[in-house]
């Protein structure tokens, strides 16, 4: 990459509350932008002031959605180093959702070379209360004006950082889900392992009539049978269901999320029984309703590890654990942001420190 030209900001904004932050309220004083022009590459990258981003009306994402994104999180360390966790996870699973959507990729390098500077311009935004980071969204899209359906010529590559707190209302508290069963969110040879807008896009109606009805998300079921559990759209899932955990395998309609990786690593390592296999909504409530269904959790960067307490398939209900958080997913949870904030020890070699 090119040397980053770095534009300061003129006037910097006040700080929030980092007790009030929520979810993506507020931006940092500074992005990061970079553009791509074919016959050319990827060229001048800048630090520039956080503010609006010239774009023509007739730019090709505004019409075809040609756009992918990622989510990271930049942590505070208490002995005040600044860690990533996996970066090079997010920079890859970036360049497979871009080949998908025929863009062009980011060298790994770059990807994170851009946060790392970025964020350090920035450190001083990083909150420090416990359970908030600074939420790093790093995405591409498709700047040519045209509007015939064609790949784009040009393209933005921009960062923006956001202080956060947790990722739903309820924090680590249970959140209750509604198992969608008319809307789907993808299918085998669609976009559902790529991160783009368009997949939260065609979420938005079905989490908006579960929210109605007092759920916090839907989970998806396949999209052809609509029988097998596939994920949450903001996290991937896992139920533990007579001691053993199991989870959607990854076969290109669901997200490879970093979290979920993370998760069947250290279930692997402490021996608990863990199987990565279709699990049919039908087995599921089963197992809730005779009492087998032990746990339920998400896993995402912004949701960390977020314990299910209810699931509503059409007209049945079943609680998980009496609607508390249960052992397994308290212990991952400690354990996994134990070592992103830099209090346990990293055994795996997941945190990089960024300076
Ligand atoms: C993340 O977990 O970082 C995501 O990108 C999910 C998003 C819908 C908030």
């Amino acid at each position: 990459m090119q040397q980053i030209k770095v534009t300061p900001a003129a006037v910097l904004k006040p700080k929030p509350d980092q007790s009030k932050l929520g979810f993506g309220k507020y931006f940092t004083d500074h992005m990061f932008v970079m553009d791509y022009t074919d016959g050319i590459g990827w060229h001048d990258p800048q630090i520039v002031p956080y503010g609006p981003i010239p774009l023509s009306p007739g730019a090709l994402v505004l019409h075809y959605a040609q756009e992918t994104f990622e989510g990271m999180k930049a942590y505070p360390a208490r002995d005040g180093r600044v860690l990533l966790f996996r970066p090079e996870m997010n920079a890859k699973r970036m360049s497979t959702s871009n080949a998908r959507l025929y863009m062009p990729e980011i060298p790994v390098e770059d990807f994170i070379g851009a946060i790392r500077e970025l964020v350090l311009y920035e450190k001083e935004w990083i909150p420090t209360l416990p359970e908030t980071s600074l939420y790093i969204r790093p995405f591409v899209f498709a700047t040519e004006e045209a509007v015939g359906v064609h790949p784009s010529k040009t393209y933005k590559f921009v960062v923006i950082l956001s202080p956060v707190g947790a990722y739903y209302p309820e924090g680590m508290n249970p959140v209750k889900i509604m198992v969608e069963d008319f809307y789907v969110r993808a299918v085998r040879g669609g976009m559902g392992f790529a991160k783009t807008g368009g997949n939260y896009a065609s979420s938005i109606k079905a989490a908006a009539e579960a929210g109605k009805k007092g759920y916090t998300q839907v989970l998806w079921l396949d999209g052809l049978e609509r029988k097998y559990v596939e994920e949450v759209g903001a996290m991937n899932v896992m139920f533990k269901i007579d001691g053993e955990v199991i989870t959607p395998p990854l076969d290109g309609s669901i997200l490879p999320g970093v979290t979920r990786d993370s998760v069947l690593t250290l279930l692997k390592h402490w021996g608990v029984p863990v199987i990565e296999r279709k699990l049919s909504i039908d087995e599921l409530m089963e197992a809730g309703e005779n009492g087998r269904l032990e746990e339920g959790f998400g896993t995402g960067t912004a949701a960390v590890i977020s314990p299910i307490g209810e699931l509503c398939y059409k007209d049945k209900k079943v609680t998980l654990g009496g609607f508390k958080t249960g052992p397994l997913t308290q212990k991952l949870y400690d354990t996994l942001t134990g070592i992103q904030w830099g209090d346990l020890k990293d055994e795996f070699g997941w945190v990089m420190e960024l300076k």
